[in-house]
């Protein structure tokens, strides 16, 4: 299925980058939002996308204005009456965006794709309040959606494989990555990011290294930014909130760490209100001490800090990541590939499972033991881990691992 025309329900932050995005790749989109100055607001966003580009010297003001040509902002769902796939970038709450698919059923037409970006809500769920299941998927898109290569087609549990061809082309054509995800909380980035930001935190907690030395030392290792600063610009508070879905859906492996909570809790939730991790400036004082908080848990423990080691963030998304593969989430490679794309892991490390053949399965799972012995169950190694211990696919040294590296083997799936 061609398609033509979208729709963008939702002007905020993410629904007025896709619109950008699909307007750049040279399709028209109405941007719908739930009155006109919301949706007017939107389609200022997408402008001032174009503004950055033109200032940049990457368009000519005249491409800025042909592109605007294209985008057209709809004060409801009406304007959407004649489109072929819509976005739905409504606010993540469950209910609302259960109305919203009601009421897209009723006002697009019968052939129209019905995509969500949610970042963590089930497609299926969704999908049961239209007559249209098969014609439902996600298309989660990361943030900023015009420089982020990435996005995960999630298809839900009636969705037509048709759909999903459809929708990854349609991905193709924006000029982005789709990965297919098999739907799971978290989807894919996410559930792999999660622990490993968590485990950061897990670490301020038990080490005596401090924030900024953890960020240098994630930064040197090749990530675009440290943990903390990431941390900051997410927020902590929605940070949180993706940890307790996770932790509901998977278990204790992905309990939310004491101090995000407690900073959550102080009101430090990041760049937005000038305080996190770090200070940007706020006027307000809190109480929170992060020194003496640390020197609780030392003392409660009856233990010494610990020493840093960037392996323990790393190992947590690496088993994460295997556990995922397990799964049949993605294959190894779209794991790889999707974090890299969707996180800037380094691209000379090649993503995390590219990472644990570099390093020896067998030194992961010995790592992973010696984590799950000294700091808890949430280490415990994927069994995966054991199996290709036992088999001999130890990694890069040995020749194979989750790749191949012989010319004439296949890779691992
Ligand atoms: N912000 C991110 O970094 C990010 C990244 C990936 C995915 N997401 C997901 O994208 C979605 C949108 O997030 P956001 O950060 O852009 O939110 P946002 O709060 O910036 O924007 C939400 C928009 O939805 C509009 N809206 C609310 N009810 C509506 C209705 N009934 N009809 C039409 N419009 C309505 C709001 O007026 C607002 O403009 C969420 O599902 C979120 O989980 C967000």
């Amino acid at each position: 299925m061609y398609i033509y025309k979208v729709g963008v329900v939702g002007a905020g932050t993410m629904g007025a980058q896709i619109a950008q995005v699909v307007s750049f790749a040279g399709l028209p989109v109405v941007l719908a939002d739930r009155d006109e100055s919301l949706a007017r607001r939107g389609l200022d966003t997408v402008r001032a996308i174009y503004q950055a580009r033109v200032a940049k010297g990457k368009m000519t003001p005249e491409q800025l204005e042909e592109k605007m040509l294209l985008v057209t902002a709809s004060p409801n769902l009406d304007g959407l009456h004649d489109v072929d796939l819509v976005i739905e970038a409504v606010s993540e709450e469950f209910p609302l965006k259960q109305r919203v698919f009601r009421e897209l059923d009723r006002i697009c037409p019968r052939s129209a794709i019905l995509a969500s970006n949610t970042s963590a809500l089930s497609i299926s769920a969704i999908a049961s309040a239209t007559t249209r299941p098969a014609k439902v998927i996600g298309l989660h898109f990361f943030n900023p959606a015009y420089a982020m290569p990435l996005v995960e087609v999630i298809p839900g549990l009636g969705t037509d494989p048709q759909t999903v061809d459809d929708v990854v082309g349609f991905s193709e054509s924006l000029r982005k990555q789709p990965v297919i995800v098999k739907e799971c909380a978290g989807f894919l980035v996410n559930r792999l990011l999660s622990p490993y930001l968590n485990e950061a935190v897990w670490c301020l907690q038990d080490d005596d290294i401090s924030i900024k030395e953890i960020d240098q030392d994630m930064v040197s290792f090749g990530m675009p930014v440290g943990p903390f600063a990431l941390l900051d610009s997410v927020g902590l508070d929605i940070a949180l909130d993706v940890a307790r879905i996770l932790h509901r859906s998977y278990g204790p492996r992905m309990a939310p760490a004491p101090l995000l909570e407690a900073f959550v809790k102080a009101g430090r939730i990041g760049i937005k209100t000038g305080k996190g991790f770090y200070d940007y400036g706020a006027v307000e004082k809190d109480s929170l001490d992060l020194e003496r908080l640390r020197m609780q848990v030392w003392q409660l423990n009856g233990r010494q800090p610990a020493k840093w080691s960037r392996l323990r963030p790393l190992l947590a998304m690496v088993n994460e990541a295997v556990i995922a593969l397990q799964e049949g989430v993605a294959s190894a490679r779209d794991i790889d590939l999707s974090m890299a794309a969707g996180t800037g892991f380094p691209s000379e490390k090649g993503g995390p499972l590219h990472l644990a053949d570099q390093i020896g399965i067998d030194h992961v799972l010995q790592e992973l033991d010696e984590l799950q012995e000294r700091v808890g169950i949430r280490f415990w190694p994927a069994p995966m881990l054991r199996r290709l211990v036992d088999a001999g696919f130890t990694g890069q040294a040995a020749g194979r691992g989750f790749f191949s590296y012989a010319p004439t083997m296949a890779p691992m799936r």
